[in-house]
Formats: structure tokens, sequence, C-alpha cells
């Protein structure tokens, strides 16, 4: 099931995705103890996470049972600013998240052997894939809710397009590289077996500059097809979550 959500702007965006997400981690708890959310990056859900730092919202979302992944990440040091989740780790320790329920993708640094980027690269990934491994449970997602933005290209997580990341079906995790604006280019990211698998899948899109991207990921069959067009979750939900900018020749 897919559905088209529009508010009239970024911080309505950013609070109605705030009042799902507490919503969907109470009743994940409640149905089985725990609540797994990965998180998207880039700029469009900086406001939702300062949200979920803060009243109301902070005092409903049920922390001790709610960890934290990254649907992707760029490949640098931990701290660095190009990071997704440079700026969000202090808020999600302000939100009361327990630290070990808090899952940066690892990076694996350059050592005296000079091992190459592209191994580094592949093992950050592969390490990533192994901790994700640990939560898989039987008849349960990967992750309850997955966030995810949309470049101005079609990409999703760090699925560019024409990419070897797009064609990954036998990992959970995978590592990519491609341009994208002003950021780093090195990427791990998961992979759509991964994002498809989720209970949830929660896009959230704003501004007149993604206007375009949208009407054509929602409207127009492509061929290559762009990436965000390839995220359909098996068993979950497809929400798009758009302000009136992003959405006002699409609908
Ligand atoms: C990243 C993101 C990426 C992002 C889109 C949209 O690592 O950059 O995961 O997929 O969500 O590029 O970015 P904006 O929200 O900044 O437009």
């Amino acid at each position: 099931m897919s559905e088209v959500v529009v508010r009239k702007d970024p911080e309505a965006v950013a609070r109605q995705a705030a009042t799902w997400i507490v919503r969907w981690a109470r009743a994940a708890v409640a149905e089985r103890g725990q609540f797994r959310i990965a998180l998207a990056g880039g700029g469009t859900p900086a406001r939702l996470y300062e949200l979920l730092a803060r009243e109301p919202y902070r005092s409903i979302l049920p922390v001790a049972q709610t960890e934290v992944f990254w649907g992707d990440e760029r490949f640098l040091p931990h701290g660095n600013a190009g990071r997704n989740d440079t700026h969000v780790l202090p808020l999600l320790s302000e939100a009361g998240i327990p630290g070990q329920n808090i899952n940066p993708v690892p990076y694996v640094a350059e050592t005296s052997d000079k091992s190459c980027a592209d191994s580094r690269l592949a093992r950050s990934a592969h390490l990533y894939e192994k901790q994700l491994q640990t939560r898989l449970e039987p008849g349960h997602p990967l992750m309850d809710v997955i966030l995810l933005g949309l470049g101005t290209d079609g990409h999703t997580a760090s699925l560019f397009p024409d990419t070897a990341a797009l064609s990954v079906t036998d990992h959970l995790v995978a590592p990519n590289r491609s341009a994208y604006e002003d950021r780093h280019p090195e990427r791990i990211t998961l992979t759509f077996p991964a994002i498809n698998a989720s209970r949830i899948i929660l896009f959230m899109v704003t501004g007149r500059g993604k206007r375009d991207i949208l009407r054509r990921v929602l409207d127009t069959p492509e061929s290559p097809v762009l990436p965000a067009q390839l995220v359909a979750p098996t068993s979950g939900n497809l929400l798009w979550l758009a302000d009136e900018a992003a959405t006002s020749s699409v609908l």
C-alpha cells in the first residue's frame, strides 16, 4: 500500500513525521517489546530529529526500547561533519535513547598497512551488515520504520542512478560511490532488499526543488527506472510525506 500525505510546509511535515514515529514506536513496543528505526541522512529530516529530542515527543517515545540505525552513511571518520550521524547523535542522547541502542555505520580507518580505500569501504559495509544480521528475527521485518529522502536525481539512501548498489540483492548493505552535490561520494547503504523488508517506509520530501523529481517518481514510469521507484515494500506500507511546495503540481 502506498499513500501520499501533504502538509503545508517543512515544519508541518516534521511534526507529522514525529507524531507518526512516536505512534509506530509505541505500537511496536506494545507488540514485541522493541522498535527499530533506520534514519535518513541529508537535510530534510533534520527538524524531525530535533522534535523527537524535545517535548512533547520526547516523553512519549519509548526510548529504552528504541534502536536506531541509519539507512546510509558517507564513508567518513566518526565525528566528521560530513557524516549523516554526526549532527543527530547529540539529539538521540538528548532524547534519552541509551547509547547501546544507537548503531552508527562503522568506519574502517586507514592503518599502517595502507589498505586501499575500496577494501576499507567494503569492510565497513560488511561490518554494518553483520551488525544488522544480529537483529534478524524470523517473521519480523529488519526495521519497523525506515526513513528515506529523495535526491533531485531520483536517488534514495545512497542508491544512486547507474551505480552498482542498485542491483545488489544478496546483501542487506552495500558499498557505493556517486557524486551528489558537495557530499562525500563514498557511501555505505542499505540495499533494496533491506529497505523493502521494512514494516513502514516513510519518504520525506520538501521544497520546490524536489517538485519535478517527485512528480517523475510518483507519476512517470521511467527507463531506466529511478532508484526511488524501486522502493516497494514486500509486505509493509509505503508512505510519501511531502509539503505543498514539493507537490503543488504533482497531485
Ligand atoms: C544522504 C541521504 C540521501 C538524502 C537525499 C535527500 O546521505 O545524503 O541519505 O539519500 O536523503 O540526498 O537529501 P536532502 O534531504 O538534503 O535533500
